[in-house]
Parts: C-alpha cells; structure tokens; sequence
C-alpha cells in the first residue's frame, strides 16, 4: 500500500505526501482470499469502493499492471509456462517507479490493464489514477527495488504458508486466468516457489507489520483502517514544512 496524502485546500499538485505500502502474499483456503481481498476489504471499510473513481480519498494499484510487455521468443516460453513471471525483471520497474513518483507529485496518472490469458499488456486499456489521499499499492514484489521500496510510509506483508498459497493459486489459474492442472503445478515448482523463497520471502524483513491469515485477520485489518482514517483526519493539520516526505522520497534517487 502506499499512501500519498494532498493539500486539502490548493489544487493537488500543492501536496503533503505520506506513503504506505501493504505488501501481501494473502489468502485463506477455505475461502480462497486473495492478495487484493485485503485491499478490496480496506477499501470497503473506508466507503471508498461505491465512490465515483474521481472523487475517492483512497485507490489501489496493483503491481500486476506493471508486467513489462514480452519479447516474441519470451512469448513463446510463457505460452509453455516456462516464463518467469516471478522475477523481478518481469516487470516495467521504470514506469513503477515514475508513476509512483506522480503520484506522490499529485499528478494524475495512467495504469495499464494485463491480461494473464494473453500475458501481455492490454492495448487501449488504460485506466486513470486521479490525485488521492492514500494510494494502496499491492503486489508480490513491491519490496524489492531500494528506490521503490523507500517510497512507501507504511510496509505491510501479509505472511501465509506455502500450502496455502498453492491451494489459492491452482483454482484461481485455472478458472480465471486459462490455465491447465499441468502447466499450474510445473510453473509453481521451477518458478514461483523458488522465486518466492529467493526475491520475495526476503523481503519480508523490510515490513513495518506483518499480516498472517490475509483477509481473514479482522483485528489486522481493521487496525489498519483506523491508521488510515486517523492519516485522512489529520492531513488537514500538516503544514507544508512538516514532516517533508516529498524530500524524504526524492532523497532516495
Ligand atoms: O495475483 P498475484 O499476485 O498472485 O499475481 C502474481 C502471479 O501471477 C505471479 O506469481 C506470477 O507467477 C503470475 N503470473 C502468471 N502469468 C502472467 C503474469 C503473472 O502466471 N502472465
Ligand atoms: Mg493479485
């Protein structure tokens, strides 16, 4: 999650900013929670989700978006589920990274649409983030660049065991995203646990809290929501001096 907080008063561009990441490997396997169920569940107790998109304080991206488009040969091998879609050159970490800085600017900015069925980027898909309070940015490696990581003000991880995330993942492949048993379990085996263990897991020291059980963790959650609306209530009150995190982010260029 990251979270970006505005001068209430002035155009956006005028900005206090405040970062919060939610980092999350989540879900549940009776209910099949997903990482951005935690998102969504936020989202929700906010009374951000019935919102026009214009008007919310509070928006999430997530990190899938950023998939970088695939050369034909990688194409290939991802068709043969012998792409590693877990390693962090998968992603377009640029465009993370400046879209990341926009909005911490206030600048509006636009976010690609992916589609796993075809793994590449959907054309004339995009959707715009406009200006908010807090921004939530999820994904499996969120984390793992320095100059990305240090953006976020709040780092959370959302820790579930490797059952479970395999339990999550082969209903969800195959339903939603095309995929048969095979190609599922050959792909998890040569590279998302693996990928996992090296880039992901350790990551997870860089966390300010960390989640067990996802979405299922009522008390997490809702902690989480009182810090963020305690930030929506206060923003008003920070002076353009205080706290500087505009510097604080640039610094880390
Ligand atoms: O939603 P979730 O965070 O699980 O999505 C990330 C996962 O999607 C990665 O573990 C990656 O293996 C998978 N993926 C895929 N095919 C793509 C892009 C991502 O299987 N084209
Ligand atoms: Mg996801």
């Amino acid at each position: 999650i990251v979270e970006a907080r505005l001068q209430p008063a002035e155009y956006r561009n005028l900005l206090q900013k405040s970062i919060t990441v939610l980092r999350k490997r989540a879900c549940s396997v009776g209910k099949m929670k997903k990482k951005s169920t935690v998102c969504k569940r936020i989202m929700e107790k906010l009374g951000q989700v019935d919102m026009d998109h214009t008007e919310r304080q509070v928006v999430c991206i997530s990190q899938d978006s950023f998939y970088r488009e695939l050369t034909p040969s990688e194409k290939l091998k991802a068709e043969k589920g012998q792409f590693n879609f877990d390693h962090p050159d998968a992603f377009d970490n640029d465009r993370i990274l400046r879209t990341l800085r926009d909005i911490l600017t206030g600048v509006k900015c636009e976010i690609p649409a992916y589609d796993y069925r075809s793994n590449s980027i959907l054309k004339n898909q995009i959707t715009t983030i406009y200006p908010a309070d807090v921004v939530l940015f999820e994904g499996i490696l969120v984390f793992y660049f320095p100059e990305i990581r240090e953006l976020f003000h709040m780092k959370l991880f959302v820790d579930t065991d490797s059952d479970t995330r395999l339990a999550r993942r082969v209903p969800r492949d195959i339903k939603e995203r095309g995929r048969d048993l095979d190609y599922v379990l050959n792909q998890y085996m040569n590279f998302v646990k693996p990928a996992f263990e090296e880039f992901c897991l350790p990551t997870k020291k860089f966390a300010d809290v960390i989640i067990p059980r996802g979405a299922d963790n009522t008390v997490a959650i809702d902690l989480i929501v009182q810090h963020i609306r305690d930030f929506l209530s206060n923003r008003g009150r920070v002076t353009m001096e205080a706290e500087s995190p505009i510097s604080r982010a640039e610094g880390g260029f």
